[in-house]
């Protein structure tokens, strides 16, 4: 049901952080500037950075979450995509941070260039959510210049060279590799992955070509031999220090490689091998803004935003599949002690951690 733009209130509920605690609370509904789109929220979705900044980095003031969906409500000037009052859109924001707004919230806004349309007829508001921030990391990673750089095929045929080109996705049932795996393969690379046994035949039917356990202690060989030794291209979906460290091993010995994580290098990674490239994907920079050390990339974010504008045909033609939906009841109030709960407690598996709002 969309909301006449006239009857928009002057403030909604929103998560908040409040000293150690997330509270919900009355706040000013968010105004709409420059580039800009307030959004009826549906549905959130829940993602580690949201439970790990409260858990470990709260910041007074900051308002939660990062993933929503919902229909626009209201547009501001200069929009770089077209997009109208009540549209149904799957977005993300910088959350979590002073100064900015939140998803978890039931109005949020953000710019027109960082969402994608849902497809009437597809995906629900939660199945469309749960494919927003990890979409995204998964893509910079997999073509960001900085990143693996790999190319883009998704309207065009694969080169010989690209269908040669194995990648491996290290923690593929994560959402991040969920979507890796199905973006590599739609380019028409050759994947293999690590997941625990349970979700090895879903991957398989996301396009993996070969899934193995990542705590079979054979897996670096298993994952070489399947490869022919000949894996250049690595995306650390988990990046803990020992993942890092076995995603530089599985690379070819004979050629240069790129490894990407989605979290901060271990230290000394770089000089594990001198012919490796090692990066740090991170979607904020590909939003315009600064995060944890690297800058704002107008050049990421003009790719992203092309991107996203191809979401819907994907999603439509039934060649983006969205991760698992994990529903939790009790909306907003819940989500903290029952959403943020799960994901601290080490549960998730292969899905995403949704509320309705
Ligand atoms: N840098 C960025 O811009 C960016 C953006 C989004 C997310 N991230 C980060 O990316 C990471 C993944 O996020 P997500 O939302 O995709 O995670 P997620 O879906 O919550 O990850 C859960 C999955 O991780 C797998 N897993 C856990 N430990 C593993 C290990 N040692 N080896 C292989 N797989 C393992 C589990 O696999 P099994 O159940 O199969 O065991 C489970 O399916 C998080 O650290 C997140 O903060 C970064």
């Amino acid at each position: 049901m969309s909301v006449p733009s006239e009857n928009i209130p002057t403030t909604c509920k929103a998560l908040v952080q409040e000293g150690k605690e997330i509270v919900l609370k009355e706040t000013p509904t968010p105004s709409v500037g420059e580039n800009e789109v307030l959004v009826r929220v549906r549905a959130i979705g829940l993602n580690p950075i949201d439970v790990n900044t409260y858990r470990f980095f709260p910041t007074e003031g900051a308002y939660i979450g990062c993933d929503f969906t919902g229909e626009v409500v209201k547009l501001g000037p200069n929009l770089k995509v077209d997009l109208k009052v009540g549209d149904k859109v799957s977005a993300t924001i910088v959350g979590n941070s002073v100064g900015g707004r939140g998803a978890f919230a039931q109005y949020a806004k953000t710019f027109s260039d960082i969402v994608w349309k849902i497809p009437e007829g597809t995906l629900s508001f939660e199945q469309a959510v749960a494919t927003a921030s990890p979409l995204n990391a998964a893509f910079q990673a997999l073509y960001g210049a900085k990143e693996l750089g790999l190319t883009q095929h998704f309207d065009s045929a694969p080169s010989e060279g690209t269908k040669n080109t194995w990648v491996f996705v290290y923690g593929g049932s994560s959402g991040v590799g969920q979507f890796a795996i199905q973006l590599a393969k739609l380019s028409g690379y050759k994947v293999v992955t690590v997941a625990s046994p349970r979700n090895h035949e879903f991957l398989k039917s996301l396009g993996a070509d070969a899934v193995f356990d990542y705590r079979d202690p054979d897996m670096v060989k298993k994952v070489k031999d399947v490869a022919g030794n000949n894996i250049s291209h690595v995306l650390d979906a988990i990046a803990g220090n020992d993942t890092q460290l076995t995603a530089v091993k599985v690379l070819a010995e004979h050629k240069p490689g790129k490894v990407v994580a989605v979290l901060p290098l271990a230290e000394g990674i770089q000089d594990v091998r001198k012919d490796v490239q090692v990066a740090v994907v991170n979607i904020f920079c590909s939003y315009g803004f600064g995060y944890a050390g690297l800058g704002p990339d107008d050049d990421a974010r003009r790719v992203l935003s092309a991107f996203l504008q191809k979401v819907p045909e994907l999603v439509k033609d039934g060649k983006l599949k969205c991760i698992p939906v994990k529903k939790f009841e009790g909306g907003l109030e819940k989500v903290v002690s029952d959403g943020f709960e799960y994901i601290a407690s080490g549960k998730v598996s292969a899905e995403k951690v949704v509320f309705t709002v």
